[in-house]
């Protein structure tokens, strides 16, 4: 890599500022191996090259002081470290300001949307060495560090944009899917804590066949969904028999939850990633307003407070701001 050293002296570089977005892992069947990234909620990074080699993190803003500042720990500055190591330019010093504009633990790839925009920014100043797909297992150390699984649902949508599909993790095949137009995600944010490590713990580790059965054929039904733009395949897909049952006990109201999303017109409802947030999937933004108001209305009766967001799928990945 010492030729790319060379092309891309420190004095060239500068800042940039960087939005990752939010994503909704799984979409219902596909555990691990779905996800796609919406253009609202997201992080934002400010990246600095300096002269003083080390990766530090010089402020966090937006996290109520839950989010380590050390290096090692920080999933943004260890997968920047793990960055500069593969490009061989650990010479390079880098400061980084983290905003966190999502909320944390909630299910919408939180941890991925700050890794993401860190490493997009930092590829950016070293003059784009890597492809956004090329950048997938970087993000998946951060990941690994967030919740002791490099799982890669989240963090391939939010570096590629739309619909992902992880087709093999061992070797890594990420496989961009198409979006059907006009598709808009209506999500709501139950404000209770679900960390991913253990909605991960709780899962049952062996399935029955007859249950797998059903569960890639509708990972298969959806991907198919996608690509004939067929809204009724699509939630006729979003079943989950395997993963659900058990971390829908978690989700305050679940059931009636995605009785109001269907009953007022969703394509398919289900737990984005490992939840406590839900979404629904929708032909158009006026059925996504109308959910979210719905069911932020239940929760409230249930004396639950909740955030909710309504998304076009992001089709782009992160941006330079
Ligand atoms: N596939 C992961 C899980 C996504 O369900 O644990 C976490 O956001």
């Amino acid at each position: 890599m010492s030729d790319r050293k060379s092309k891309f002296p420190l004095g060239d570089l500068g800042v940039v500022k960087v939005f990752a977005p939010a994503t909704v892992a799984n979409v219902v069947c596909g555990f691990d191996v779905l996800g796609f990234a919406v253009n609202e909620p997201g992080d934002v990074v400010e990246m600095k090259l300096t002269n003083t080699p080390g990766v530090i993190i010089t402020k966090i803003t937006g996290d109520d002081g839950r989010l380590p500042m050390a290096s090692e720990k920080n999933t943004v500055s260890a997968s920047v470290q793990h960055y500069l190591k593969h490009i061989n330019r650990l010479d390079v010093g880098v400061e980084i300001e983290l905003h966190k504009k999502m909320p944390i633990g909630s299910g919408l790839g939180s941890s991925s949307a700050s890794t993401v925009a860190g490493l997009f920014a930092i590829n950016n100043l070293m003059g784009k060495l890597l492809t956004a797909k090329e950048l997938v297992p970087f993000a998946m150390k951060g990941e690994e560090l967030a919740c002791g699984y490099g799982h890669a649902d989240n963090v391939a949508p939010a570096l590629l944009g739309g619909f992902v599909l992880i087709r093999s993790y061992d070797p890594l095949d990420v496989i961009s899917l198409p979006t059907p137009p006009n598709m808009f995600a209506a999500i709501v944010y139950p404000e209770v804590d679900v960390p991913t490590k253990d909605a991960r713990q709780m899962i049952k580790s062996k399935v029955l066949l007859k249950d797998a059965v059903t569960q890639w054929g509708n990972v298969a039904g959806l991907v198919s969904g996608l690509f004939m733009q067929d809204f009724e395949l699509i939630g006729r897909s979003m079943k989950d028999v395997l993963i659900e049952p058990t971390r829908s006990i978690l989700i305050p109201g679940f059931d009636d939850l995605r009785k109001l999303a269907m009953d007022h017109g969703a394509i398919g409802f289900g737990i984005s990633g490992s939840g406590p947030s839900v979404f629904a999937l929708t032909k158009d933004k006026e059925t996504a307003d109308k959910i979210v108001q719905q069911q932020q209305q239940h929760l409230k009766n249930l004396e639950i407070n909740s955030k909710a967001f309504v998304s076009a799928v992001n089709a782009e990945g992160p941006r330079i701001l």
